[in-house]
C-alpha cells in the first residue's frame, strides 16, 4: 500500500512540474541599471559559474573569536541568477550555493560552492537557462521528467550523518562533501524512494534524530533519519490541503506539526503569459496538521485565521495535552508574490507585516487559538537543544523604526516568550541582516549561555560579514566579526555543526 502510494505521488509530481506558467526572464542589464547608486543591492547581483566557487583560507577578523567555538557553519541560498544575458524574475529561482565557515582555534576560513545539480550542469553545458523555475518561464528547454530535473538545492544546508545536505522544498536532498563541498549527488534514501521530495526545513532533535516532510501531489511523506544518517522510517499519507505551499514544520516529543497556509502553488494554472501571481485562497483558513510520529494516520487538523506562514520557531507539548507552536505569520502572500520579485529587480519595496505568532492547539478539544505579537521578524530560531521542548527565547532577524520602512531586516531580536519582552541589536540602516543561529556554549545549559552566529551584508564596506554575539548581551552587538574578501549573495538558511 505504501509503495503504491509512493509511486502515485511520484507520477503526480512529474505531471505537475511540466505545466508551469510564470514570467519570462528579465534582461540582466535591467538589473545593473536599476541598482546603480543602491549599495545595499550588491548581493542581489549573484554569482557566475566562476564566482560561485570561493575560498578564503584565513578571514580578516575583529574582536575575539572564542577558541571554544569550533565547528562548521553552513548557509545556503539562491545564488546564480543570470545566464546568457537573462535574469531570473523571482528570488527563489537561483541555483543554490552552499557556504561553509570553518571555525577552529579562534581563526576562520570560508568556502562557498554552487551545488552541482543536474539542472546546473545542463545549463552550464548549454550556456543558457533551460528549465522553468519557481517564478520564471524559460522557453525551448528539454522536457521536465520530474522535480529533480529542476531542483536548485538552494534553500537550506546542514551537516548530518557525515555529509552536508543541500535542501530544496520540492525534490531530493543533494549530498555534498564536508571536506570541500564537492557535490556527491541527490540522496536516495531507499531505492523505491528515489526522487521523493525531502523538503528544506527538517528538525533534528537533541538526540540527533532528523524528522522531515515532503509534499508530492496529494501525498505527504514523513521522513525519519537516524543520527548516523540512515533511513529509520518513512510514512506516506494524504495532505489535508493538496497543492498548497508546505515550507516548514515543527516537532514535539510525540508529534509533527505542519502549517499549511492557504496559498496554492498550482503549476498547472496558466496565467496568460503575465507574471505568475501568488495569492491566498479567499475563505480558506491556515490549517495546522498534527500527526503522531509513530503513526501518521493518527492526525488532527486545526484551523486558524487565514495567514501566510513560511517559518516555525518551535513547538512543544504541555502537561494538559495541548501543543504550543510559535511561527512567523503574515496576513497575505505579499513576499511570495511581490517582495521576492522586487528584490530580484533591484527595486525593494516597503515590506508587508510578518509577525511572531503563538498558537495553542487543544489536542483534546480540537480548538485552536493564536496570539500575534507586535513586531516585524523573519528567520526564527531557537536553542537547538530545545527543539520539540519548551523554549523561552526566540531569535529572529527583525526590523523596527525607520529601518522597517526601508523594507529590509536590519537587526536581531531575542523575544522572551514568557514575558513578551524583546531585546535587540540594531546593525544599522546600511546593513542587511540574514538569519542568525543560536550556538550553545560547550558545557553550559542555559538558553542564553549561547552565541548568536550569522551573516550580514555591510553596504558601507561592500562586504559580507560573519558576526558573533553573546546571547546574554545581545544589546552590545558583535563580540567578534570576520569579513569576507568578496560579497556573497543573500542566503536563506543555515546551521552550525560543532566539532
Ligand atoms: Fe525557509
Amino acid at each position: 500500500m505504501q509503495r503504491r502510494r509512493l509511486m502515485q505521488a511520484l507520477a503526480g509530481l512529474a505531471a505537475g512540474a511540466a505545466g508551469t506558467a510564470q514570467a519570462r526572464p528579465a534582461a540582466a542589464s535591467d538589473f545593473a541599471r536599476a541598482v546603480a547608486g543602491q549599495p545595499l543591492m550588491t548581493p542581489l547581483q549573484g554569482v557566475s559559474d566562476q564566482t560561485g566557487d570561493r575560498f578564503a583560507e584565513r578571514l580578516a577578523t575583529r574582536g575575539r573569536w572564542p577558541e571554544a567555538l569550533s565547528g562548521r557553519f553552513y548557509r545556503n541560498g539562491p545564488a546564480l541568477y543570470e545566464r546568457g544575458g537573462e535574469r531570473y524574475h523571482h528570488w527563489f529561482d537561483g541555483d543554490g550555493m552552499v557556504q561553509q565557515f570553518t571555525l577552529a582555534g579562534g581563526t576562520l576560513s570560508h568556502r562557498g560552492r554552487l551545488v552541482r545539480t543536474s539542472k546546473l550542469a545542463a545549463e552550464q553545458r548549454a550556456g543558457r537557462f533551460l528549465f522553468n523555475t519557481f517564478g520564471t518561464q524559460i522557453e525551448g528547454g528539454p522536457p521536465i521528467s520530474g522535480p529533480d530535473s529542476v531542483n536548485t538545492a538552494n534553500t537550506n544546508a546542514l551537516e548530518h550523518g557525515g555529509r552536508v545536505l543541500a535542501l530544496w522544498e520540492g525534490g531530493s536532498a543533494y549530498a555534498l562533501s564536508p571536506q570541500d563541498l564537492s557535490t556527491r549527488g541527490p540522496v536516495t534514501w531507499r531505492d523505491d524512494l528515489q526522487g521523493m521530495p525531502f523538503s528544506a526545513h527538517p528538525k533534528i532533535d537533541a538526540a540527533g534524530h532528523l524528522w522531515n516532510i515532503g509534499t508530492a501531489g496529494a501525498a505527504m511523506v514523513v521522513w525519519h533519519i537516524d543520527p548516523a544518517g540512515a533511513l529509520a522510517g518513512v510514512q506516506v499519507g494524504p495532505s489535508p490541503y493538496p497543492g498548497g505551499m508546505v515550507h516548514d514544520m515543527a516537532v514535539t516529543g510525540r508529534h509533527l506539526v505542519v502549517p499549511l497556509p492557504p496559498v496554492s502553488l498550482d503549476f498547472g494554472q496558466p496565467t496568460g503569459g503575465g507574471p505568475r501571481r501568488f495569492a491566498m485562497k479567499a475563505g480558506e483558513p491556515l490549517r495546522v496538521l498534527v500527526m503522531e510520529k509513530a503513526d501518521i494516520t493518527k492526525r488532527r487538523v486545526f484551523e486558524l485565521p487565514p495567514q501566510m506562514v513560511f517559518h516555525v520557531g518551535n513547538a512543544h507539548e504541555t502537561a494538559d495535552g495541548s501543543i504550543v507552536l510559535s511561527f512567523v505569520g503574515a496576513p497575505d502572500a505579499w513576499f511570495l508574490d511581490q517582495g521576492a520579485v522586487a528584490l530580484m529587480s533591484g527595486r525593494p519595496l516597503p515590506s508587508g507585516p510578518s509577525r511572531t505568532c503563538v498558537a495553542v492547539l487543544d489536542m483534546a478539544g480540537g480548538k485552536a487559538r493564536v496570539e500575534t505579537m507586535d513586531d516585524q521578524v523573519e528567520f526564527p530560531r531557537i536553542d537547538p537543544r530545545r527543539i520539540g521542548q519548551s523554549s523561552r527565547w526566540l531569535l529572529s532577524a527583525a526590523a523596527w523604526g525607520a529601518g522597517h520602512r526601508a523594507g529590509l531586516l536590519h537587526g536581531l531580536q531575542l523575544r522572551d516568550m514568557q514575558t513578551g519582552r524583546v531585546r535587540r541589536h540594531d546593525y544599522g540602516d546600511q546593513t542587511i541582516v540574514e538569519e542568525h543561529v543560536m550556538v550553545p556554549k560547550p558545557g553550559r545549559r542555559g538558553e542564553l549561555d549561547a552565541w548568536l552566529l550569522g551573516t550580514t551584508f555591510d553596504g558601507r564596506r561592500q562586504a559580507t560579514v560573519l558576526n558573533l554575539l553573546d546571547a546574554a548581551h545581545i544589546e552590545d552587538g558583535p563580540i567578534a566579526q570576520a569579513t569576507l574578501p568578496y560579497v556573497l549573495p543573500l542566503g536563506f538558511h543555515g546551521n552550525f555543526h560543532p566539532g
